[in-house]
């Protein structure tokens, strides 16, 4: 092995950039290449972009900016810096972010991450592209986490089980930048999971950009649907909770509403992205459901699960959209109450079909729905964290939070929560009565006295 050199890897947009950032780290880790949390003392640069809206794929550029004083700087000390563009940004401009940024050697696009070693040595020559879509299972190449590097990230992981789009709604370019819908086979997810909960995680969400159209190999050789997956995933001894992320509303079928209600470690709380509550809007962004048969899987999902909650995205302002059509979003909101969501005023895409339609929303009137749906999540939001206050809950304590003896632990429905606790119990479920509401973050007390110090107790009572 080469000298240690190391790698600073910065990551936009969605979770499956964060997890493709960790398995670029294991795939480097093998060449010398320790992480580091600031691009200065980097000799690698590697930025892992997001392409879904024009700002995320600006600060790409303005990033690079940086990037190139940090370059030069190190240049003039005689240490040389390898700048590398991964991910949307990198798949979708590919040559153009050279011609735009000539401080770049290397552009990666997301289904190439397995080459890397070979990519990087090439750039010694030259600046390297490569955003072919490539016949081999990148997965089946990138090396794997060590137990070290699991247990530094923490006791909650991703793991990716589908990449890709095949539903093309006219505003994204994620078909574009991942590619068509390909499922990792049940036995490598289950090979993954386990390696993780070895090293001690407890919590995993397997992400996709539609998982819920999971379609994997099964060990018996036929393809296994998402709601088989996570049946096997629950038996893997230590892991507690399983949650599943973006699914999109067509594919909430009967098997998968049936885990909601049978499988007690899949969390209830699920993010469900509607885009808009305007059937008309629906059609134009070719959702291919209406909001009537949105309402209805909501329904289903909570008769199978009481205490389900759910967070979707919104998109304000797409072409043609009307007040009485943000009227429809404002009404459907009302009609779920969130727990929480994410939105954004649409940004036109280029090479995506809606950014060719005529009738594009003045900025000024996005910048006005947004802020009345903003308003509306904020409301539920602070509503449903109220309705948590003096209620028991299981928490996961995944780290030790910001004052001393406190722990920062998670609920069913991901929200934070302050305890005082020992270290001991990261890594453990607890019932915690949540008593107190921040901005950000509830307080929580611990019921059950942690069995460690139980433990010890009854010892020193005995001795
Ligand atoms: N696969 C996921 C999410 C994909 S991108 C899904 O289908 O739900 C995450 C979110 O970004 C989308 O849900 C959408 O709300 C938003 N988004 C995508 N393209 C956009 C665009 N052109 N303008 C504004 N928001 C967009
Ligand atoms: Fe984009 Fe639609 Fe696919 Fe989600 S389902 S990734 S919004 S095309
Ligand atoms: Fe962005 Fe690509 Fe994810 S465009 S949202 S990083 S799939």
């Amino acid at each position: 092995m080469s000298a240690t050199r190391k790698v600073h890897i910065k990551s936009y947009g969605c979770q499956m950039n964060v997890y493709d950032a960790r398995r670029m780290a294991d795939t480097l880790a093998p060449e010398g290449f320790a992480e580091t949390a600031t691009p200065d003392d980097a000799d690698l640069v590697i930025l892992n972009t997001c392409h879904i809206r024009e700002k995320a794929a600006e600060k790409v550029y303005s990033e690079l900016g940086r990037i190139r004083l940090i370059k030069e700087a190190a240049r003039q000390d005689g240490r040389a810096v390898t700048v590398a563009v991964a991910g949307c940004v990198a798949q979708a401009e590919g040559q153009e972010i050279i011609r735009r940024a000539p401080v770049v050697d290397l552009v990666v696009g997301p289904q190439s991450y397995h080459r890397l070693p070979d990519l990087l040595d090439a750039t010694r020559a030259g600046a390297v592209v490569d955003t072919e879509f490539p016949v081999e299972d990148k997965f089946n190449i990138l090396a794997p986490p060590s137990p070290a590097a699991i247990r530094a990230r923490g006791v909650t992981a991703f793991v990716t089980i589908q990449e890709g789009c095949d539903k093309f709604c006219t505003f994204c370019v994620v078909p574009y930048t991942r590619g068509a819908e390909v499922s990792r086979p049940v036995m490598r997810i289950v090979d993954e999971t386990e390696r993780l909960a070895d090293a001690g995680v407890r919590e995993v969400t397997v992400i996709g950009q539609n998982v819920n159209a999971y379609h994997g190999d099964g060990p018996d050789g036929r393809p296994w649907t998402l709601a088989q997956l996570l049946y096997r995933l629950a038996e893997i001894p230590g892991i507690a909770r399983l949650r599943y992320s973006t699914s999109h509303p067509r594919d909430v079928d009967d098997t998968l509403i049936a885990v909601h209600r049978d499988l007690p470690a899949l969390m209830p709380q699920l993010h469900l992205p509607v885009q808009s509550g305007s059937d008309r809007i629906l059609d134009a962004m070719n959702r291919k459901h209406t909001a009537a048969d949105y309402l209805r899987v909501i329904d289903r999902l909570r008769e199978a699960r009481p205490d389900m909650a759910f967070t979707s995205d919104f998109i304000v302002g797409f072409p043609g959209e009307t007040d009485a059509d943000f009227d429809d979003t404002m009404t459907l909101i009302d009609a779920v109450g969130y727990s929480g969501s994410f939105f954004f005023k649409y940004s036109p895409r280029p090479g995506t079909p809606a950014a060719d339609l005529g009738d594009q929303v003045p900025e000024q009137v996005k910048d006005e729905r947004l802020a009345r749906l903003k308003a509306a999540i904020d409301r539920d939001l602070t509503a449903f964290n109220q309705r948590s206050c003096g209620s028991r809950m299981d928490v996961l304590f995944e780290k030790k939070g910001r004052h001393p003896g406190q722990l920062i632990a998670r609920t069913p429905y991901l929200q934070a929560v302050n305890v005082m606790a020992p270290d001991s119990l990261i890594g453990e479920i607890r019932t915690v009565t949540i008593d107190g509401l921040s901005t950000y973050s509830l307080f929580g007390t611990l019921i059950t006295p942690p069995h460690s110090s139980a433990g010890r107790l009854l010892a020193e009572a005995g001795a």
